[in-house]
């Protein structure tokens, strides 16, 4: 419908990989951040959404899954939102179970993946064990004569992080990600809670048009008004376009994980449409 209104956006990159190989110590390197130092025990267990501004310029939105084999479906749903899967592999430990899910999660939702070799610093780090490793499952990277991007990284040095983001770039660009921002907004939840103090909030991905504060919106089964918008920095924006990540306050209730936001004309039709939903 909007093909002639389509304009360049961000590539949305989803961060997966087995327990503690450092997906949010790349993030945070990449970031210039320190989530991890946050985290209960270490471990993981939301889905985190940032969007990074590139040495070039160029923003590249980033979605964190948790690793601990506890949270298969969180990531199945990372790889389903995704442009690109980044998928992180220490190399002193080399492919584990969930490096393994999350490669038959990218294929499933036909996504490219770029492989992070990460730890390199360590002893015991073994690049290339890891690049053999990745052809038992169908992975060939460029060396081996594949179109496989890998780069050996280290998110505690901040070693190989320019290769990472050029990697990237260099898959995005064959990707052509195009989105209309000038409609009615359209997104994906990725999180949504229940915030003591600021009620129903649900971090959603924006797909295509540009959510405005007062926007009215049916979201999964619920709907209502937007409040406000919240960005990765905690800031309050106006609106937010294709690719953004953004916290959405205004819910009438909380959504599930998954579901669909899409902006409706007035109240009447968000109701009309909830209502419907409610009886699926
Ligand atoms: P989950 O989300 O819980 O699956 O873990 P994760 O993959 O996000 O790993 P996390 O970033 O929590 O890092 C796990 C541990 O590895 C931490 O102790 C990090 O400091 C360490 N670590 C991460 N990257 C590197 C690296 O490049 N080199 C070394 N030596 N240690 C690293
Ligand atoms: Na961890
Ligand atoms: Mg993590």
């Amino acid at each position: 419908d909007d093909a002639e209104h389509l304009k360049p956006r961000a590539p949305v990159v989803t961060i997966m990989g087995h327990v503690d190989h450092g997906k949010t110590s790349l993030l945070d390197a990449l970031r210039g951040a320190n989530v991890v130092a946050g985290e209960a025990g270490g471990i993981t267990q939301h889905i985190g959404a940032y969007q990074v501004k590139t040495p070039d310029g160029s923003l590249v939105t980033f979605l964190d899954t948790p690793g601990h084999e506890a949270f298969t479906e969180m990531r199945q749903r990372g790889a389903n939102v995704t442009d690109i899967v980044i998928l992180v592999v220490a190399a002193d430990d080399g492919l584990k179970p969930q490096s393994i899910e999350a490669i038959a999660h990218a294929k499933a939702a036909g996504v490219p993946i770029i492989v992070a070799i990460n730890k390199i610093d360590k002893e015991g780090a073994n690049a290339q064990r890891v690049r053999e490793r990745l052809l038992e499952h169908e992975l060939v990277v460029e060396e081996m004569g594949g179109d496989v991007q890998n780069v050996e990284v280290s998110a505690l040095k901040k070693t190989g992080l320019d290769k990472l983001l050029d990697a990237i770039a260099v898959q995005a660009e064959i990707m052509e990600l195009k989105a209309n921002p000038d409609r009615a907004a359209e997104g994906t939840v990725v999180e949504a809670k229940l915030d003591k103090g600021r009620g129903p909030v649900a971090t959603i991905l924006v797909r295509r048009g540009t959510l405005k504060v007062g926007d009215i919106f049916v979201c999964g089964a619920e709907s209502g008004r937007v409040r406000a918008l919240i960005d990765d920095q905690g800031k309050q924006i106006k609106s937010a376009t294709p690719s953004m990540p953004v916290e959405v306050l205004g819910l009438g209730g909380v959504p599930m994980a998954g579901d669909t936001l899409t902006v409706v004309e007035n109240e009447a039709r968000a109701r009309e449409v909830a209502t419907y939903r409610q009886e699926q």
